[in-house]
């Protein structure tokens, strides 16, 4: 059992942010003074390692796992138990044991945020963590195009046919404006994120701008201190905040 607020990253579609925002939500909730780990339960597309740059792989004591702590974060991934990237050939029951292993067999002591970052859709993972973990609340990950909103909705009707609450709609790569221009280009079409909200009785908790990356940065995936892509990961993680003291 999960000491503290549990929140599940999901939606339809792969590609669309589940991880990123995991990874620069769980950076922003610190900032409000918050403690965070991820469970990245993405079993075959692990990326929460390779986002915040971690090498190390975790100790274990008395036959349970350390999770590797990076920027403050705790960590759980696949990506650590597996050799050389090698690929993961898996059938449903033993995802579920790794979910279940994720939660129980790792020293996470309290914490004030468990982010799940999921696999995208509604696969077995996504069952089996409705199933385990029925404390979760959600928010939904789209893109602005009304189509991806239309595959994102699966995710959302899943959680609320079992009974988890979401929270909210994010809207990931909504617009990209130039950091010394206030003109927002909308290069993704507009409106999936109002649309999936409405869809699913939520509100949309945050649009968040396409930021380009930084090569020379060892972590080109969190998004810097001085962009506007960090103050609105900082808005959402406030908003997400007040949700869970409701
Ligand atoms: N707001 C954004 N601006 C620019 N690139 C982004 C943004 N959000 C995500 N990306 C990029 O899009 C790709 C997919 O993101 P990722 O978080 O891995 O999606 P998912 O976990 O949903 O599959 C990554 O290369 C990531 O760096
Ligand atoms: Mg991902």
């Amino acid at each position: 059992m999960l000491k503290g607020n549990v929140l599940a990253v999901t939606s339809g579609k792969g590609g669309v942010g589940k991880s990123s925002l995991s990874v620069n939500l769980a950076l922003a909730l610190q900032k409000l003074g918050k403690s965070v780990a991820i469970i990245d339960l993405d079993i075959y597309g692990f990326s929460v390692p390779k986002i915040l740059n971690i090498d190390a792989k975790p100790k274990t004591f008395n036959g349970k796992i350390i999770p590797v702590e990076a920027q403050g974060i705790k960590v759980m991934s696949m990506g650590f138990l597996v050799k050389d990237n090698e690929p993961i050939v898996w059938r449903g029951p033993m995802l579920g044991k790794m979910i279940q292993h994720f939660t129980e067999d790792v020293l996470w002591g309290e914490m004030d945020y468990f982010i799940l970052d999921m696999p995208p859709g509604t696969g077995d993972v996504a069952l089996d963590m409705h199933l385990m973990i029925p404390q979760s609340k959600e928010i939904v990950v789209t893109t602005p195009h009304k189509a991806a909103s239309f595959v994102a909705e699966r995710a959302g009707s899943m959680a609320i046919k079992s009974k988890h609450e979401v929270i909210g709609v994010v809207e990931n790569m909504s617009y990209f404006k130039p950091e010394d221009s206030d003109q927002k280009y909308y290069i993704f079409g507009k409106g999936g994120g109002e649309e999936l909200a409405s869809q699913l009785g939520t509100e949309l908790l945050g649009q968040l701008p396409i930021q380009e990356a930084d090569e020379n940065s060892e972590t080109p995936a969190i998004a810097a201190e001085t962009t506007s892509l960090f103050k609105e990961y900082l808005n959402l993680a406030e908003k997400i905040d007040v949700k869970f003291q409701l």
